[in-house]
């Protein structure tokens, strides 16, 4: 029903750079994203990790339309995000984005088609195929015998499967999962990700938020975060902190809390590129104000919404 997915994977489907996002908080200034450049192309399954704090939520947000940057370009398939107006982007988010939270989001007074329905009745694109397509979700994540159920007569892995039937229902062009299996025994956690694995198989591009390195290791690439920027990004198997990690567990060590010595390294690295980052900021713009946005950006500006 839905076409195959175009599992090009050079084509670009995110583009950040510069990505900037401060909140005021009283009198202090919050920088939850403070300078993030990423490209993550076509087909990519993508881990985004990080202390409490970092920016990882903020991040996800703004890839999914829900929020803006003060500052910086995120270009999506090509569309110049950054310089829509809410409405636009709402759209954008509706046709472009499946989003799937850890506390699932889902309506309780209505039943799992009802529920994976809703965007479609949201977007006039699928308004007549709406039941038709949340069945053949619904079947995809194996739940084609509950789809009368209500959530709270499921369990909490299959409402994470109803959750993810939902955000794959318009066919997005990105998968965001922000801490998805956060709420999940280890069991439904090892299901969800081998759900993911099938997904980015028929070629769906999967960003997923996790600090669980079990979860991260079955992406092919990972991003760490930061004080809002980022700090390393490697493909998995030569991530060090990850391969310290596969090691300790291999030979019985194995601490979630511990921090080791690769993190320690990547830390003190981070620190001074910081450093260095703000020395040039502050050499180049003496007088930078923070909620001004930049007119000029390196990528998308040909394209005018
Ligand atoms: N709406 C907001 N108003 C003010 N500060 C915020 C808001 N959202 C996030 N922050 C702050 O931005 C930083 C990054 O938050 P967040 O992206 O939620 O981090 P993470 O998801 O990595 O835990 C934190 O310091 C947080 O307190
Ligand atoms: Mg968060």
């Amino acid at each position: 029903m839905s076409k195959p997915k175009d599992t090009n994977p050079n084509r670009p489907v995110i583009q950040i750079r510069r990505l900037k996002k401060y909140y005021k908080v009283g009198e202090e200034i919050v920088r939850a994203l403070d300078g993030v450049d990423l490209d993550i192309h076509n087909n990519e399954f993508v881990a985004i990790m990080g202390a409490s704090g970092s920016g990882k939520s903020t991040l996800m947000n703004i890839l999914g339309c829900l929020d803006k940057p003060t500052n910086g370009a995120y270009v999506l398939n090509n569309k110049p995000t950054h310089k829509l107006g809410m409405s636009a982007l709402a759209r954008v988010r509706n046709e472009e984005i499946g989003f799937i939270f850890q506390t699932f989001e889902l309506l309780n007074r209505a039943s799992a088609l009802r529920n994976v329905m809703l965007p479609m009745l949201y977007s006039s694109r699928h308004i007549f195929s709406a039941r038709k397509r949340a069945k053949h979700a619904l079947k995809r994540v194996s739940l084609d015998d509950r789809m009368t159920h209500r959530p709270n007569q499921l369990s909490g892995g299959q409402r994470q499967r109803v959750a993810i039937a939902r955000a794959l229902v318009n066919d997005p062009s990105i998968l965001l999962a922000d801490e998805p299996t956060g709420n999940l025994d280890s069991k439904t956690t090892v299901e969800i990700i081998e759900l993911f694995k099938e997904l980015h198989a028929t070629g769906q591009t999967i960003i997923v938020v996790t600090h669980e390195e079990d979860v991260a290791g079955h992406a092919d690439r990972i991003v760490r975060l930061r004080d809002g920027r980022i700090i390393s990004d490697h493909p998995t198997e030569s991530d060090p902190i990850h391969q310290d990690w596969v090691d300790r567990m291999a030979s019985g060590r194995g601490s979630l809390a511990e921090v080791t010595q690769a993190e320690r390294e990547l830390n003190h690295i981070a620190d001074q590129k910081r450093e260095q980052a703000l020395i040039e900021e502050a050499k180049s713009k003496p007088r930078k104000r923070l909620f001004k946005s930049s007119k000029s950006s390196e990528i998308g500006s040909e394209a005018k919404s």
